[in-house]
């Protein structure tokens, strides 16, 4: 298992959903693992910081058993197919990762196996009958107030898909047991589930009605594409049981040894979902945990969904952004950053061509722009830095006062952004609230386009400017080369251009290489006549 980053601190584990290999990803599912891949990339912009980040498939359960049935095709054919597919998402979108997870890997199902063993020898796993709606799509039993018929057949209130009737004997884990626990847990970490509505939201129902026993398995004549339940060839243990353990599998190689963590040095997890999957997340999971015990993931983080122009994706609807069509026809970099700057935590969003476009025409003419700008031939970033590191800038102030106070004022409000810049942006990241990170950045750039602007350095031919212009030159290159680095984890490609394109020493592009003006050594060979637009069209098509 190799972690990235230092060795032998605690990294930042981070976990997406596993997906269902029942279709091809769709939009909603990149965002998922967006979600992660970003928050691990700002992690490592810090040298000293490590992450571990897993993702995977999820592969068993009656709706691959069912689909793959339609297909007449084995079920693990159907996996691997779906499940390549995912994976080659993750890898056309720059999700790096340390685990890719199928719930079919056979060290999964050992580890599924030794915690069902361990939960049944302390007596809190029980045979019993059960009747009840269930949900195929959801993979759920959803309650009997919680159902409603529309045109003559029963759907879930809340997720709409179909429900059957099913009443069979099941294994039973004692869910209710620890409620009380769970909701004490929470009250005393009020930052366990973010966003606040959320959290709000999971701790009002605990207190609002009692949990029941949760079903944790199917009897095998109904459900035969699952993990058999140890001594028990009958019944297949339920996919939610089987799905979250793989949090739990990627750190086996310790926890194989003993059952309770105090810990590999990789637990505990923080972890991505989507806002559909939290009950299993903030209630069967973390109950799971404490039953075994195992101490709690660091944090859930709840994301909402996106919409197709207002209505919820779905295969039956026709309207699922296929992922891998959007980024042919945009860069990657720009499909991250246009998730990433038009949605938040708590509120759905909504994915539009017409919105697509205009994020990456505003990113193009403005921070497009400004690198082109200071990459003209007529200019000479080398010559700026190196004058700033002979001290040659130190009566700059004058020189530009005489002609032009607002230009320093600009400048000031600038140099002033900058400096703060990392700061909000880190606080940000680590909120998860990327669309306030990438305003806070563009806002930065917007203001060095003032300040260009203003000073106009293409009109600055004479020798007796040559200071002028180089430090226009400078104050802009630095806002690049900063905001470049800062931007790095939505926009890794871009920022891996443009970098290079300065000649900025690949060591030095990391939190402590953000404050302006500070040891500065690049340029060289970045205003060559002819070099690689670092900017490349980001619309394709
Ligand atoms: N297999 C379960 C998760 C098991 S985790 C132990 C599952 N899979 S899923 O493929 O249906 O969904 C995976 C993730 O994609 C979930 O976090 C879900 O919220 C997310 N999304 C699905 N549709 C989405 C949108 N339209 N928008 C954003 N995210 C969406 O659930």
């Amino acid at each position: 298992m190799k972690v990235r980053g230092l060795k032998g601190l605690k990294p930042l584990y981070l976990t997406t959903p596993i997906f269902y290999v029942n279709a091809k990803p769709h939009v909603g599912h990149l965002y998922s693992m967006l979600f992660a891949d970003i928050r691990a990339r700002w992690e490592t912009l810090n040298p000293k910081k490590s992450v571990f980040v897993t993702t995977g498939t999820d592969e068993h359960g009656l709706k691959i058993q069912n689909v793959a049935l339609k297909q007449n095709i084995p079920p693990k054919e159907l996996c691997d197919i779906h499940s390549m597919e995912f994976k080659k998402l993750a890898s056309l979108s720059g999700v790096d990762y340390n685990r890719f997870i199928r719930t079919t890997d056979e060290d999964h199902i050992s580890t599924v196996k030794k915690l069902w063993n361990f939960l049944y020898e302390k007596d809190l796993i029980y045979k019993d009958s059960h009747n009840g709606w269930y949900s195929v799509n959801d993979e759920a039993f959803v309650p009997e107030n919680q159902i409603e018929e529309v045109d003559g057949r029963k759907i879930s209130k809340e997720s709409k898909h179909e429900v059957v009737y099913q009443s069979e004997t099941n294994y039973f884990f004692k869910l209710s047991k620890f409620q009380d626990q769970l909701i004490g847990y929470i009250e005393k970490n009020p930052d366990f589930i973010i966003p606040k509505n959320k959290y709000d939201e999971i701790l009002k129902e605990l207190k609002s009605q009692p949990l029941k026993d949760l079903s944790i398995s199917r009897p095998s004549s109904r459900l035969n594409w699952g993990i058999e339940v140890p001594n028990d060839s009958e019944q297949r243990i339920y996919v939610w049981f089987d799905a979250l353990i793989n949090y739990l599998t990627v750190c086996s190689p310790v926890f194989g040894q003993k059952i309770s963590f105090p810990d590999t040095d990789i637990w505990p997890p923080t972890q991505v979902i989507g806002k559909d999957i939290s009950r299993f997340h903030c209630v069967y999971w973390p109950i799971i945990l404490m039953a075994s015990g195992i101490s709690l993931p660091e944090q859930i983080v709840v994301h909402s969904h996106w919409l197709n122009d207002g209505f919820k994706m779905s295969k039956s609807l026709g309207n699922v952004v296929d992922p891998v069509d959007v980024i042919g026809k945009y860069s990657v970099d720009v499909i991250r950053y246009f998730l990433m700057q038009n949605s938040n935590l708590s509120n759905d969003s909504n994915y539009s061509d017409y919105q697509l476009v205009s994020t990456a025409n505003n990113l193009t003419n403005k921070f497009g722009n400004l690198v082109t700008r200071i990459g003209s031939p007529n200019f000479s970033i080398e010559d700026s830095v190196n004058m700033f590191n002979q001290g040659q800038f130190t009566d700059v102030d004058d020189i530009i006062g005489e002609s032009n106070a607002s230009l320093l004022q600009v400048r000031d409000e600038l140099l002033d952004g900058l400096d703060k810049l990392p700061y909000s942006m880190d606080k940000h990241f680590k909120d998860f609230e990327f669309s306030k990170a990438v305003s806070e950045w563009f806002k930065i750039i917007e203001l060095a386009n003032q300040f260009v602007t203003i000073a106009e350095p293409w009109k600055l031919k004479e020798e007796k400017d040559l200071k002028f212009k180089n430090y226009v030159i400078l104050v802009a290159s630095e806002t690049v080369r900063i905001c470049t680095i800062l931007i790095e984890p939505i926009m890794p490609n871009v920022s891996k251009r443009i970098l290079d394109r300065l000649n900025v020493n690949p060591e030095n592009r990391n939190v402590f290489h953000v404050k302006p003006f500070e040891e500065i050594n690049y340029g060289e060979g970045a205003n060559e006549k002819g070099a690689e637009k670092p900017f490349e069209k980001l619309e394709k098509a």
